[in-house]
């Protein structure tokens, strides 16, 4: 059976994309922003991803046997008092063409959300926590699921949305909508002086799961604007809402860090709150993490340090660029089939190595093929250059997993420093290390494994002064796990590095060009490694350097 999950709209829509299941098996996955080169590819059908999903496997939409949507419109219009439009229009305005009603669901957004880390994760039986903005009427949901009965069991849902909550505090400190990741940087240079403040607004309750000094229960399509200016008017009662950039984190700035840490803390209070009041009364003890809100990582990595969790699973698209796989997944569910997904983030597009040349040929490139491009690229990092480094399949989800990343040595400060000017980023923002996992233990305090480099963990004391520029200022650093079985020609190349330098971690940032989605195609990165102005890129077998 052929399932394609879909997600984006013109209203509400953000993050949307396809992913393909056949015959219970995760082939293709895609999020939109990557196709058309527009971040979040806000309110878009999700055309493109489509297309390429189909392509990928040599299909036509003729071939598909269900389509599922992870939003349910219907819900939400019929909450509203008002009538969606039809399957037959709905069809018509995702593939052109009315024939496709029949075959087409809509699933509820949480739910997708909930597939899209369960299965995956594995797990038999899991808690399965979704926190994000909003799905078609909830902010939080916790659900108790059960691979063997396919059951995905709503233990709670509550309207208040801890998404909006980190947005309110985002906006607060003068960082745009979207910028979240910039607050759970500025936190570790804070101390959680504000705790009691917003404890007063928003904390944990044994009843009510989650009290919030307001919600707002009436669905609306402003609801966001809404939950954000009750947010605004909450906080200015403690700190004034600051504008403008941070360059640098100065006195000025300590207040705002401390209210960022502030945050922190209460997210953290809450979810931990929550998982084990629910693991105390189902005494299930793996935890899966999906929503906006599962990406912050010094929380996850909260959530597995308590005592009553065995394991946690963060799904590396924890936002809604995994709805479509969420949705895809149920679909294949409701067909009968068993879907073993194993999360591999490497789904989307790859290109081959004569495509690659002809790109390259384009732009008049003169370029060296080597077949042990891994040790080329190692001997570069290791002179002190940055390496561009483009290979294999696109990775789906906000993190770049080594396949569209810039490489840089993780031992200098300096290397932080070029690395966030290069990128447009304020210096004061931490960097990423990937490091080989048979190696971790050498250089930080956990042995579990976080292949989507979706968890916190601290440097080892004695290892702070040789990875300078990935250690954080409160000592912790969000580590991606490399092994061979996950993506080998990384692996190699940091093993390479490792032998020249004796440090098994790299510095792996996303490659991208300020405000633009990760590169997707080979005529994509060659135009923002020139945009970018950077020394040298691998691509495929091929090295260039910058023209002169
Ligand atoms: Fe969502």
């Amino acid at each position: 059976m052929k399932v394609l999950g879909l997600n984006g709209w013109t209203e509400r829509g953000h993050d949307g994309g396809a992913s393909l299941i056949v015959d219970g098996k995760l082939v293709f996955s895609i999020e939109e922003e990557k196709l058309i080169c527009k971040r979040h590819a806000y309110d878009t059908i999700p055309k493109e991803s489509i297309k390429e999903c189909l392509k990928s496997q040599n299909l036509s939409l003729d071939d598909i046997d269900r389509f599922v949507f992870g939003w349910d419109f219907e819900k939400i219009y019929e909450m509203l008092g008002k009538k969606f439009i039809s399957k037959e229009e709905m069809s018509k305005a995702l593939f052109d063409d009315k024939k496709y009603a029949d075959k087409l669901d809509y699933l509820d957004h949480h739910q997708a959300h909930a597939y899209s880390t369960f299965i995956p994760s594995n797990y038999d039986e899991a808690l399965v926590f979704v926190i994000d903005g909003q799905g078609e009427y909830m902010g939080t949901s916790l659900f108790l699921a059960n691979r063997k009965t396919n059951e995905m069991k709503l233990l709670m849902e509550t309207p208040i949305s801890l998404g909006y909550f980190y947005a309110g505090i985002t906006q607060q400190i003068g960082f745009r909508g979207g910028e979240e990741g910039k607050t759970m940087g500025l936190a570790s240079y804070g101390k959680p002086v504000y705790l009691n403040e917003l404890r007063k607004l928003i904390s944990f309750d044994e009843q009510e799961d989650i009290k919030c000094a307001f919600h707002i229960d009436k669905v609306s399509k402003d609801e966001e604007d809404a939950s954000l200016e009750k947010w605004k008017e909450l906080l200015s009662e403690f700190i004034p809402k600051r504008e403008g950039k941070i360059i640098e984190v100065t006195e000025e700035i300590m207040p705002y860090a401390d209210l960022a840490m502030s945050a922190q803390k209460i997210l953290e209070e809450i979810m931990t709150g929550i998982i084990r009041k629910y693991v105390k009364e189902t005494g299930v003890h793996n935890v899966c993490l999906a929503g906006g809100v599962a990406l912050n990582c010094p929380t996850s990595s909260a959530v597995e340090r308590m005592e009553e969790v065995d394991k946690v699973f963060v799904q590396p698209a924890a936002n809604d660029g995994g709805i479509s796989l969420g949705a895809a997944i149920k679909g294949s569910i409701d067909l009968g089939e068993t879907p073993v997904i194993e999360m591999i983030p490497y789904q989307g597009p790859e290109y081959s190595q004569k495509e690659i040349e002809k790109a390259l040929k384009e732009k008049e490139y003169d370029y060296e093929i080597y077949d042990d491009i891994e040790k080329v690229i190692a001997k570069l990092i290791s002179e002190g250059k940055i390496v561009a480094n483009f290979q294999g399949r696109l990775e789906l989800g906000p993190r770049a997993l080594g396949n569209r990343s810039l490489l840089a040595s993780p031992e200098k400060y300096e290397s932080l420093v070029r690395m966030n000017t290069l990128k447009g980023r304020e210096v004061w923002r931490p960097l990423a290390p990937a490091v080989m996992y048979d190696k971790q233990t050498t250089c930080f305090d956990s042995d579990i494994f976080s292949p989507h480099m979706t968890k916190n963990f601290n440097v080892l004391n004695e290892m702070k002064n040789r990875l300078e520029a990935i250690t954080h200022v409160d000592g912790t650093a969000r580590i991606q796990s490399v092994t061979k079985e996950y993506n080998e020609l990384f692996y190699k190349i940091i093993d390479e590095f490792y032998q020249i330098t004796k440090i098994p971690v790299l510095i792996n940032t996303s490659f991208n060009v300020k405000g633009e989605p990760i590169v997707c195609t080979p005529e994509e990165a060659i135009d923002s490694f020139e945009r970018m102005n950077l020394d040298y890129m691998s691509i495929g077998k091929c090295l260039i350097k910058r023209k002169q």
